[in-house]
């Protein structure tokens, strides 16, 4: 196909004709380096004209439109800024609807728009949206992180039918760019196999990244992507996006190469099987699309999100997080409380701050000594726990060592008392067989009485043991059979379960953080069944994977990196894997180390040596959290990794490299160019977490300027004999 050369990547877009005889309204919506750019035709529609590096001058964004490659009966149709269904617009819609007369139509034309400041470095801009015939209004929202150069958007549709109106399609953005290719990267997986990448280019049509599965909605595929523009950005170069869509449910995104290979991009709630009614004067809120754009590559857009998250999202994201010891693996579902009370004094003696208690601690008519029963009676076990949890919070305090506790209070085993007594919570279709995934089913969120009994679980956990320091929360089946028992007595539509799911499990936990606000809790689901921005206002941190593979997680939290903080990213030292404990250390050491390894299992050299890894870790560990990732060497395209935290005042970065080929000679052979450093100032270079009775093979004492680490390079000197290593590079 024949390609127009731009000397710009995201230019302009509007028909010449189309702005010539209104003046048009005009709306930029700027952060600290990019713009998106917002205007109105002659028929008052809104459209994108452009997104991507900011002008200086401002002025010249309505020049724009005259450079056009659109002059065709699609103008206008393809860069709508909310595309509506029904009239004007052939193309996929962002918002389809029945009005409550039956008819299916739907125009949107600019009213007026609103820019408040909430403060110097965050706006929100609003623009308000109406159907001219019908009265039905939307309003798009444009939060702008001016300094992380991170977008929130969202909408808010609103109608003042008398009848209610059906919502069949409701996303949460639409946009619009224009460059020579686009290349799309997105992430596939199953249980422990999160976050595999592929890449693409994106040919004529749509490309859907989607979930239906309901609960645990990532399962198969995140909310998260990154897309390159012209050719596929590298860590330092080229110009891309990343983008996430705060929803914790099923979630689709649309990336339409259009007729003038421009990429349209539509992102929401997936409408599928979710047609939602909205009664007069009712307003719908669609969740937020999180996206920052780079023309430096992955890395600096990788920190925009990161910086972002930290300071305006994760619960606690510029705090410090514990260091744990977890008996999963340990024990599973075989424990007491002598056990445990050992358990206790091992964590202590490995020099963790937490003992974090899996599942298996509940229920007595079916007890919980496996995954087919007990979920839902949450109970303490009488035989396991005779004394319940508080005297084992004050055992553990006692060791001088906190409690936390697993949870999965969203679900039910079929054997359990919970399911006996309350079959009508239990999401199923009434005439069908049940469908279970690890012998389990969700409870129906949508009901309020089931998110009282979600909310009293943890409720009842802390006002009876208010020292317990940590909470793990697990959601471990996808939604078979979505059926609603309540929203049928209630007459309401079925077509609310899966939103209506997602919706009561955040008013749980918005009471939840009301009441409790600072608990450190995990999110997790079967590992990473549930990762997103939204989910992450009440977690501090998410479990990736129940893969902890040291070798598997150097590939996965990478993928993961491009999105989420390390202070986000649980890891933990398991006996997974082929790899040395000093390999599994170092790699868990990248996100919120923990353990799940028998202590006492460890030979003498082994707990001196990872005693002295919490030792330093602890010591590091708000550089790994806080700092500033660079990946310098991708293990996939490598036969060794390279990724470097750099604390922001640049007194301080920790370098991790890790062998990942076993072929002969694999390694790193020549210096890396290092990041985030002073080019003005002097470093030393120090190996951490040195195995007992291994010398380093770097020179401590020598000095290396900034530029010269970040020019010339250094080589941490990975190879068979070295296969993982740690580096503290400090300044003098
Ligand atoms: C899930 C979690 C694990 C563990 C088990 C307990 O699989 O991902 O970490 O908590 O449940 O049943």
């Amino acid at each position: 196909m024949y390609k127009h050369i731009f000397n710009s990547v995201l230019l302009a877009v509007t028909a010449a004709s189309s702005f010539a005889q209104n003046a048009p309204t005009i709306i930029p919506i700027e952060t600290r380096q990019n713009v998106l750019v917002l205007q109105t035709d002659k028929d008052n529609h809104l459209e994108i004209t452009y997104f991507g590096k900011k002008l200086s001058q401002p002025a010249e964004y309505k020049l724009i439109p005259s450079q056009s490659r659109q002059r065709d009966g699609n103008a206008g149709i393809y860069n709508s800024a909310y595309t509506p269904a029904g009239t004007w617009n052939v193309s996929e819609p962002a918002l389809q609807l029945t009005h409550g007369d039956g008819n299916k139509s739907l125009d949107l034309v600019y009213v007026s728009h609103n820019m408040a400041k909430e403060n110097d470095n965050v706006s929100l801009t609003s623009i308000v949206l109406k159907d001219p015939v019908y009265a039905v209004e939307v309003t798009l929202f444009y939060k702008t992180y001016f300094q992380e150069n991170v977008v929130e958007q969202w909408s808010v549709i609103k109608s003042e039918e008398k009848k209610p109106v059906t919502l069949q399609k409701y996303a949460s953005a639409n946009l619009y760019f224009i460059a020579k290719d686009y290349y799309l990267t997105h992430y596939n997986g199953t249980w422990a196999k999160e976050m595999n990448p592929e890449e693409e280019q994106l040919t004529a049509g749509i490309r859907v990244l989607d979930s239906k599965l309901g609960t645990r909605a990532n399962l198969y595929q995140p909310p998260s992507f990154s897309l390159s523009f012209d050719k596929p950005a590298t860590e330092t170069e080229g110009k891309v996006l990343l983008g996430t869509l705060a929803w914790s449910g099923n979630f689709k995104m649309e990336f339409e190469v259009d007729s003038y290979h421009n990429l349209r991009l539509i992102a929401g709630i997936n409408p599928y099987s979710s047609e939602y009614p909205l009664a007069s004067k009712q307003e719908f809120k669609t969740p937020s699309f999180i996206y920052t754009f780079s023309e430096n590559g992955k890395g600096e857009a990788s920190r925009n999100l990161h910086n972002w998250a930290r300071k305006y999202r994760i619960l606690d994201g510029e705090g410090t997080r514990m260091t744990l010891l977890n008996n999963w693996e340990a024990t599973y579902f075989d424990f007491n409380e002598s056990k445990l009370s050992e358990l206790f004094k091992d964590g202590k003696k490995l020099g963790v701050d937490l003992f974090l208690l899996d599942d298996g601690w509940f229920a007595n008519k079916y007890p919980r000594n496996g995954d087919g029963a007990g979920l839902g009676d949450w109970q303490e076990n009488v035989k396991k726990l005779p004394n319940g949890i508080g005297y084992l919070v004050k055992e553990a305090q006692k060791t001088g060592i906190k409690f936390g506790i697993w949870v999965e209070p969203e679900m039910v085993n079929p054997k359990s008392e919970l399911y006996e007594k309350h079959p009508d919570w239990v999401i199923k279709q009434p005439q069908r067989p049940e469908h279970y995934m690890r012998n389990q089913l969700p409870l129906d969120l949508s009901n309020p009485e089931v998110q009282d009994f979600v909310y009293g679980i943890l409720d009842k956990l802390f006002t009876e043991n208010p020292e317990i320091a940590y909470i793990k929360w697990d959601c471990n089946a996808t939604t078979f059979n979505p059926y609603s028992a309540y929203l049928e007595k209630s007459k309401q539509s079925q077509g609310k379960l899966y939103v209506d799911y997602v919706k009561g499990l955040y008013k749980v936990l918005e009471k939840l953080r009301a009441k409790y606000p600072k608990v450190p809790m995990m999110l997790c689901s079967g590992g990473g069944g549930r990762v997103d921005y939204e989910a992450l206002k009440y977690f501090t941190e998410f479990w990736p994977s129940d893969n902890t593979d040291p070798l598997e997680r150097v590939f996965m939290q990478w993928e993961y990196s491009y999105f989420f903080p390390s202070i986000a990213q649980s890891a933990h030292v398991t006996d997974w894997g082929k790899q040395p404990l000093k390999f599994r250390t170092d790699v868990a050491m990248m996100g919120r180390l923990g353990y799940d390894i028998v202590v006492s299992h460890l030979d003498e050299k082994d707990l001196q040596f990872s005693q002295q890894a919490v030792v330093n870790y602890n010591a590091v560990k708000d550089v790994i959290f806080q700092g500033d990732l660079s990946r310098l060497v991708d293990p996939k395209k490598n036969d060794y990794a390279a990724l470097m935290y750099a604390a922001k005042n640049k007194s301080k970065a920790i370098l991790f490299s890790y062998l990942v080929g076993n072929r002969n000679g694999d390694g790193s052979d020549t210096p890396i160019r290092l990041e985030g450093l002073d080019a003005a100032k002097n470093y030393k270079v120090r190996e951490l977490n040195l195995y007992p009775g291994t010398k380093s093979a770097i020179k401590e004492d020598q000095v290396y300027s900034g530029e010269y680490l970040m020019t010339a390079g250094f080589n941490p000197v990975v190879n068979a004999r070295r296969t993982s290593v740690v580096l503290e590079i400090e300044a003098m």
